[in-house]
């Protein structure tokens, strides 16, 4: 029988039980012990915290996120390292009053939709054998089946529905040639009627409803997804106070999706909602009579002609890191401040085999697709 060690976390002062085989991070989050994280694979370093007293095994950390130094300097990232006897760690834990912590547990689900929304892109719709509660912005993990003689493998994807609807989920997805959980999984053989099995809720990019400042919500991509979690807490809740823009940026018009959605929403919220779809690769001509429903341009740009200023308001940012990174400095520009930017950057597999690495600007974690 796998053996269990008990690991203290301070400064809480809490006990959780966690077996051999189980991140420290895992054992924590499902026991209701809240620690940040943001990929959950060891790659982005949000999670590292300090060894006090025990053995752990250092797992699958990667060497950008956990230098050896640092090894030897008594750090561990608990998302990926598992105990060896009883340990302590101390973690800087910036709890976040108005964000309620819900602890991880597994559920059985089964596919009840899946379409292609956009070039490269599906819709998947799961239906849980139970109800979950999770945050708006917060991402669930699914088990991607043994192929081939490869093992099974985790992949993670955000929640895209709000946490009003606690048993139909609703998930977007990219395909990436190649990819265990996209091209030989959501876009190689999973039909509806499928079971799945996931985990969660995880993550901490979720929306402050705390907060009553206008909010930009900036998705490139997928990265639509927690924002629309985001916005539908926000106006079916009344979660939020502020007035929310969204920018949606895109290659072109095939990229995009759910954009006659968003046009509804804001038309049926207008002190509430605004939405800003952008196209980078097309023109005004290419749209025709379509083209006042679009900006032009890096999604950057169109933020940047749009907004004098943005000081006073908050920002949340998720897609592939260039985006948010590009998108971090024009909100810095329009003086908003690196503590009210929320972020979270979509890596694919391909990405985390070069080595997530952080933003030098602001403390937030990158995660996979
Ligand atoms: Fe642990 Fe990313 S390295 S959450």
């Amino acid at each position: 029988m796998t053996q269990t060690h008990t690991i203290t976390v301070e400064p809480l002062g809490r006990e959780v039980q966690c077996r051999e085989d189980q991140s420290i991070l895992d054992a924590c989050l499902r026991a209701g012990v809240w620690l940040p994280h943001s990929c959950t694979h060891g790659t982005c370093a949000t999670c590292k915290a300090d060894v006090v007293d025990g053995e752990v095994d250092h797992g699958a950390a990667s060497s950008f996120a956990l230098m050896d130094y640092e090894r030897d300097e008594g750090k561990l990232l608990p998302c990926v390292a598992c105990p060896r006897s009883d340990v302590v760690i101390e973690a800087d834990i910036d709890v976040d009053e108005s964000m309620p912590v819900h602890p991880v547990q597994d559920f059985t689900g089964t596919v009840v939709a899946l379409e292609e929304i956009a070039l490269q892109t599906r819709r998947l719709v799961v239906e849980l054998d139970r109800d979950i509660a999770f945050n708006a912005g917060q991402y669930l993990k699914f088990s991607v089946p043994a192929r081939d003689g490869l093992p099974v493998v985790d992949r993670t994807w955000s929640i895209a529905s709000p946490p009003a609807e606690t048993r139909r989920l609703e998930f977007h997805v990219r395909n990436v040639p190649g990819g265990r959980g996209t091209d030989g999984w959501v876009f190689g053989g999973l039909s509806v009627g499928d079971a799945v099995s996931v985990s969660g809720p995880y993550g901490r990019f979720v929306l402050k409803t705390d907060d009553d400042r206008p909010a930009i919500l900036v998705g490139g991509g997928t990265g639509l997804a927690p924002l629309k979690s985001m916005i539908r807490h926000a106006l079916e809740n009344d979660a939020y106070a502020g007035h929310l823009t969204l920018y949606q940026g895109g290659r072109s018009r095939e990229w995009l999706y759910d954009v006659e959605y968003f046009q509804a929403l804001a038309a049926q919220h207008p002190d509430r909602f605004t939405y800003r779809p952008c196209l980078s690769e097309e023109t005004e001509a290419d749209c025709g009579s379509d083209a006042t429903a679009y900006g032009f341009g890096m999604v950057t740009d169109v933020i940047a002609a749009d907004h004098p200023t943005l000081s006073g308001s908050s920002g949340y940012l998720c897609g592939p890191p260039p985006m948010v990174e590009a998108a971090l400095k024009t909100l810095m520009s329009k003086r908003l401040f690196p503590r009210d930017i929320h972020r979270e950057d979509f890596f694919n597999e391909g990405d985390k085999e070069s080595g997530a690495v952080r933003s030098p600007l602001i403390k937030r974690g990158p995660r996979d697709l």
